[in-house]
């Protein structure tokens, strides 16, 4: 069974997005474990079902439930919310981490493409935050949680697409922190930058080019001279959803080696 440590989110309800693997259930695992009921969802049903499944096993309690989800079908955020909600007693985090990647720079590029990756990196981002923003005012202090990228400040110009959805993220995130800051209501939003992660989204590189060839190119550019770990991303998110964030709103959280900064 799991150890429960400090209890840094002790009595929050969090829904987390693309969490059937990834940066998602470990985000989910992270708010679990410092006492936050999660509320997993994914298009990917039976993973995610097993995720939480996990959760509630280390735990000896059910302290995880998920729900199928398509993150770009609106009806489908609504009615994934209220289950949540009513699941939960409330809802008073919100990670929006469910994020797709393509290969293309602006020429080779397709328009069904671009829709859709900017369709779940950023419409969905859209939505969700649109339907949770009045269970959130019921639950303060309440925060929102987006996941950006690198890419949002360093572009790979074969990542077209995939670089000017993550800036989008980091702008709508700030649009929601400052207009929920000026209609007064106890609700933070921002957005966590990661650098490369092995998960899912990064595995192509891996396929493609030898280990050695691969870590190489992805390291390249960062200080630290390594991948980040899922938990790196956890540990921020478990900071941002925790009222030790209170007066950080607007922040674009860099979770990466240094990337940025050279
Ligand atoms: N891994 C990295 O290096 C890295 C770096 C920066 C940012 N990110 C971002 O982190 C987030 C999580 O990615 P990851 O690295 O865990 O990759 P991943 O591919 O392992 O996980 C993404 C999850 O999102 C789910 N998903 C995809 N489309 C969906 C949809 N339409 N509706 C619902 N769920 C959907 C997938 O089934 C998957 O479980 C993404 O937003 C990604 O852009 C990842």
């Amino acid at each position: 069974m799991t150890q429960v440590s400090a209890q840094r989110v002790a009595g929050k309800k969090a829904l987390v997005t693309g969490a059937a693997g990834g940066l998602g259930a470990a985000i989910a695992r992270m708010l679990a474990r410092h006492g936050a009921q999660v509320f997993l969802t994914d298009i990917d049903e039976p993973t995610v079902r097993a995720v939480a499944h996990a959760i509630n096993t280390d735990h000896g309690r059910t302290v995880a439930r998920s729900a199928q989800q398509n993150v770009r079908d609106e009806e489908r955020w609504q009615a994934v919310l209220a289950e949540a909600a009513a699941a939960m007693g409330g809802l008073s985090v919100l990670v929006n981490n469910a994020g797709i990647g393509a290969i293309g720079g602006v020429e080779s590029l397709t328009p069904k493409e671009w829709a859709r990756v900017m369709g779940v990196n950023v419409d969905a981002i859209y939505l969700g935050c649109k339907y949770a923003l009045p269970l959130l005012k019921q639950n303060p202090p309440a925060s929102i949680i987006n996941i950006s990228s690198l890419a949002a400040f360093k572009v790979d110009p074969d990542f077209t697409v995939y670089n000017a959805s993550k800036a989008a993220v980091a702008a709508l995130s700030k649009s929601i922190a400052i207009d929920c800051a000026r209609q007064q209501v106890d609700i933070r939003c921002n957005s966590i930058h990661p650098a490369f992660i092995r998960t899912g989204i990064v595995e192509p590189f891996f396929e493609q080019l030898d280990e050695q060839e691969a870590l190489r190119k992805l390291t390249r550019g960062i200080p630290l001279k390594r991948l980040g770990e899922v938990d790196d991303v956890a540990y921020a998110a478990l900071y941002l959803a925790s009222d030790e964030s209170r007066y950080i709103t607007a922040a674009e959280l860099r979770v990466d080696g240094g990337a940025s900064a050279v």
